[in-house]
């Protein structure tokens, strides 16, 4: 995104109904426009991490898959010192010049010491890389005892899951892609293997709980995180979440 612009004062802040309606809305014109989408997630997920784990200011947060820098531009807002991550040059600069500070790395070998960050933002990053528990071990490696992390992702069966094959991901991670493929051709981005690879709420929430150094605190659908039911729920919490949430701490 470009320079400094302030991603939590560029929108108002809709509530309760009017804020699905306006999510949906922004949502649907993501492709064209990202940045008021983005804008508005990135500013209710700087307030929330506040409300949870802060106060921000002077905190030390590592915004992996950070791509143009909504968040870090929100957590920066708030005055937290973000480390945005990203192994794409092109989707750093995406909107405009970098996040100031980027580092160009890969979220599963991060240039950080051990135990040398305060939280750990990690928002749709899971789904767009090869090995996504290499992602999670370096969460628990990088957080400082006591740290939080945020690990966010739409989930495979998802009804976005697909990202630009949805639906065809419903048939299945061999024959979704190939069918859609073959009767459309190669989708605009992610493709699967090679942008795209599927991630599935209870294996992934497994993996996360396996790990020693963290704790799962909260585990929540992220655009309806009131209907957090649904995270117990095996099967049709793959589709219902959408969006998953794994809080963890470091322990
Ligand atoms: C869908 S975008 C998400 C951007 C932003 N975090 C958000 O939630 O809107 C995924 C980002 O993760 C980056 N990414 C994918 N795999 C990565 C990896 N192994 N290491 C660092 N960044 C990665 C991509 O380049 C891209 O910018």
């Amino acid at each position: 995104m470009s320079g400094g612009q302030a991603a939590s004062g560029a929108v108002e802040r809709p509530r309760g109904l009017r804020r699905v309606r306006t999510l949906w809305r922004l949502w649907r014109e993501e492709k064209e426009n990202p940045a008021p989408f983005y804008r508005l997630l990135a500013a209710e997920a700087a307030e929330d991490l506040d409300r949870r784990y802060g106060p921000l200011t002077g905190q030390t947060i590592v915004d992996l898959g950070c791509g143009p820098g909504f968040y870090t531009e929100a957590l920066r807002a708030l005055d937290a010192t973000v480390i945005p991550v990203d192994n794409d040059p092109a989707e750093l600069s995406m909107v405009g010049d970098p996040p100031e500070g980027a580092l160009l790395a890969d979220a599963a070998a991060l240039p950080l010491e051990d135990a040398s960050v305060d939280g750990a933002f990690c928002s749709n990053l899971l789904e767009h890389t090869p090995d996504a528990h290499a992602v999670i071990r370096e969460i628990e490696r990088v957080l400082r005892p006591g740290g939080w992390g945020y690990i966010s992702w739409t989930n495979w069966y998802s009804p976005w899951g697909g990202h630009d094959m949805t639906p065809y991901q419903f048939l299945g991670p061999r024959l979704g892609p190939r069918l859609y493929e073959r009767r459309h051709g190669p989708p605009r981005k992610n493709p699967y293997g090679a942008g795209l690879w599927p991630v599935h709420v209870g294996p992934t929430l497994r993996y996360v709980r396996s790990r020693p150094g963290l704790e799962v605190e909260r585990v929540e659908p992220r655009y309806w995180p009131w209907a957090r039911f649904i995270a117990h729920l095996p099967l049709a919490r793959e589709v219902l979440m959408w969006n998953c949430v794994i809080r963890v701490r470091r322990r």
